[in-house]
């Protein structure tokens, strides 16, 4: 659907669907109440929120806020994996599962908060025996399987700051990743199931290892177990296998007593120019608010089986699959293949075999499941469902509708969540017994947030204009800085309205109800399948190539990923352009950064249209490669330029 039709759909969007009353009634916040008390005194209420953790120590100051750097909870002291396990072994919990876990080929494991308290314990001890002491980085690529919160929980058990990598990133990007961190450890596996086939961790890990000289150690775990993998990928005295390491370590190990502003963790996300970012969150905030948050949006009680399809190497996989759920003492699911393998109904099989109640995903899922047809869910018993999320990018109202009608057949509360790797928790979204939903909004702020949608000045904007989403006061979950970068951090979230406003780079609107929509990024980032890529990262990878003068890379939107990469590129002198050069540019770019970074197209072009001061002009583009009428282009160098690019661009669509 074309962007203009689509808005148009958003517009005129009235459909309210209230909470069932069925569910109202058992939801954890079933009273608008809770606006206004949060309203009344805010930190109060985030104060109270927090009681949900346990505190070896509480906080003398709950804010404090020296624009734009926040401390949150200030003196307190806690331990994020004890609060994700200790805390509730003397319970009955101790026997329920925390982690149910299926591999793609279809193994099955279930660690209760017992097993995981023992596997934890146990890592923690050998990490302990490799040296790693409170304040080092470990950096972890690994697959979706349960040593990956368990190597999380180790470090966090320690003071160890863990730096997930997605493992769909490539060996460069983990390598600049590790570089960033100075990681003394790094903790893979053989391998990982991707789809019926093998991603080569282990291999990839060799490469970026060996060009970051801070590595002291690699724990590898044998996921696949053949041997092909690590023939001739292991260095001795450096690599060690992880079932090697934990087998004799004791069971238990003491939580260190964190500062709650002591770093958790950093997450490295894309940004509109430069590298990666990496994105720093501490303990006591940031788990206040993820607690917080599944409780109160994602409705999470003790009966439940809670299953958030995110990868843990993206934001919503830490605070969603691991911090959020196993802080409350809930059941979280994680599975580690593809939606589609063996079948199309590989998602509806697991939610039918472990009665899955609260489904949380991301629009670009759903609209693949649309695509292969609703016979797939059909065949399924899904009335175990209660409570379905999204989040990741705006959901079309079409799309919201779908999963409505044949996932939750109608019964289950939809909660479009809208939040940021910096963000750390939700900040925009329904409460699902309380809000009535609308197809395509995150509705509005919760409690304890303050949010607005604003025009360049800084001036809140009338309902049904659009303008710039910001924060506009701090929240405990929001990242504290960009590691070794805090100037970047100042210029990139609150140079634009001054150090008290958080820009958070997307455009919104506030529709005539006071709700807000979000229309997506308006700085230089793409999202792909709900994935920031940066145009700055694709183009520099590009340009990387021998063949490639210039690169010029924007986002178009696309059915089912939301967005998709087209790019614009410059040959140099003796390149000839055609099919085979466009296959190689485009493996180029997934090798240097990832698959979810490889361009949908490649345009090769004599000349970008730029200003005279020489930027490229992106709108431009994504004017061509949408089918729209070409915007303002009297600020062109050469306005020649882009009718010659459009004339050629139709060509090629005609052809293709
Ligand atoms: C987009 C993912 C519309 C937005 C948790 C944001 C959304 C970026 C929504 C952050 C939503 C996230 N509706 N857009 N419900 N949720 N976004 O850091 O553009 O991977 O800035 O965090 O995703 O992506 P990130």
């Amino acid at each position: 659907m074309a962007e203009r039709e689509h808005l148009e759909a958003l517009l005129q969007e009235s459909r309210l669907f209230p909470p069932p009353p069925e569910f109202a009634a058992r939801a954890n916040v079933n009273s608008p109440d809770i606006y206004a008390e949060a309203a009344r005194d805010r930190l109060a209420f985030w104060a109270r929120q927090a009681e949900r953790l346990h505190w070896f120590r509480k906080w003398d100051q709950v804010l404090q806020w020296d624009p734009p750097f926040a401390k949150w909870f200030v003196g307190g002291k806690l331990n994020a994996a004890y609060n994700c396990l200790d805390r509730h072994l003397d319970s009955w919990r101790r026997t329920k599962a925390a982690i149910i876990w299926e591999g793609e080929p279809g193994e099955e494991r279930v660690l209760t908060y017992q097993d995981l308290h023992r596997e934890v314990c146990r890592f923690a001890n050998a990490l302990k025996a490799l040296g790693v002491q409170r304040g080092d980085r470990v950096t972890i690529y690994l697959p979706m399987i349960p040593e990956l919160p368990i190597a999380m929980l180790a470090c966090a058990r320690i003071g160890a700051v863990h730096s997930v990598v997605f493992g769909g990133f490539s060996a460069e990007a983990l390598r600049d990743r590790i570089r960033d961190a100075q990681a003394r450890v790094v903790i893979t596996a053989d391998g990982g199931w991707r789809r019926g086939g093998v991603i080569p961790l282990k291999k990839n890990t060799d490469a970026a290892v060996a060009q970051a000289p801070s590595v002291e150690k690699v724990v590898v775990v044998r996921r696949i177990g053949d041997e092909a993998l690590v023939a001739g990928h292991w260095t001795p005295g450096r690599d060690l296998w992880w079932h090697d390491l934990v087998r004799d370590q004791p069971e238990t190990c003491p939580a260190e007593e964190m500062d709650a502003e002591d770093p958790l963790f950093i997450l490295y996300t894309s940004g509109s120019t430069g590298k990666p970012k990496g994105v720093l969150h501490t303990t006591g905030g940031y788990l206040t608010q993820v607690a917080t948050t599944t409780w109160m949006v994602l409705d999470l009680k003790d009966d439940d089986i809670y299953w958030c399809t995110a990868d843990i190497g993206w934001v919503t996989g830490h605070s969603y699959v691991v911090y959020g759920p196993l802080a409350l003492g809930g059941t979280t699911v994680m599975y580690e293949g593809a939606p589609d393998y063996p079948d199309r109904g590989r998602f509806w099989q697991i939610v039918q075999k472990y009665r899955v109640s609260i489904f949380y995903t991301a629009p670009t899922a759903i609209r693949s499941f649309m695509k292969w047809g609703e016979e797939w869910p059909a065949r399924y018993d899904l009335s175990s469902l209660r409570l379905l999320g999204t989040v990741g990018e705006p959901i079309n109202p079409e799309a919201w509708i779908w999963y409505h009608r044949h996932i939750g057949r109608e019964r289950c509360p939809i909660v479009d969540t809208w939040w940021q790797t910096e963000t750390g928790a939700i900040l925009i979204s329904p409460l699902p017994g309380v809000t009535a939903a609308k197809p395509g909004s995150a509705t509005r702020p919760l409690p304890g947030i303050e949010a607005e949608v604003v025009d360049g000045s800084g001036e809140p904007v009338r309902p049904g204009e659009g303008g710039f989403l910001v924060i506009t006061s701090p929240w405990p979950g929001m990242l504290r800085t960009l590691w070794g970068d805090p100037d970047r951090y100042v210029n990139t979230y609150f140079g634009k309205f001054g150090p008290t406003v958080y820009f958070t780079g997307d455009g919104a609107k506030k529709d005539p109800d006071g709700y807000i929509v979000i229309l997506g990024r308006v700085d230089d980032v793409i999202s792909v399948a709900g994935h920031r890529v940066g145009t700055w990262e694709v183009e520099s990878a590009l340009v990387d190539h021998p063949a490639v003068a210039e690169a010029a890379v924007i986002g178009r939107s696309h059915e089912v990923k939301g967005q998709a990469i087209t790019a614009f590129v410059i040959l140099r002198e003796g390149y000839r352009p055609g099919p085979e050069l466009e296959q190689e540019l485009k493996q180029h770019v997934a090798q240097k950064i990832g698959a979810i970074a490889r361009p949908e197209e490649i345009i090769f072009t004599a000349d970008l249209p730029k200003t005279r001061s020489g930027k490229i002009m992106r709108r431009l583009l994504r004017d061509i490669a949408e089918g729209r009428a070409l915007g303002d282009t009297t600020t062109l160098a050469d306005p020649a330029v882009v009718a010659t690019l459009k004339a050629q661009y139709e060509e090629k669509e005609a052809g293709d």
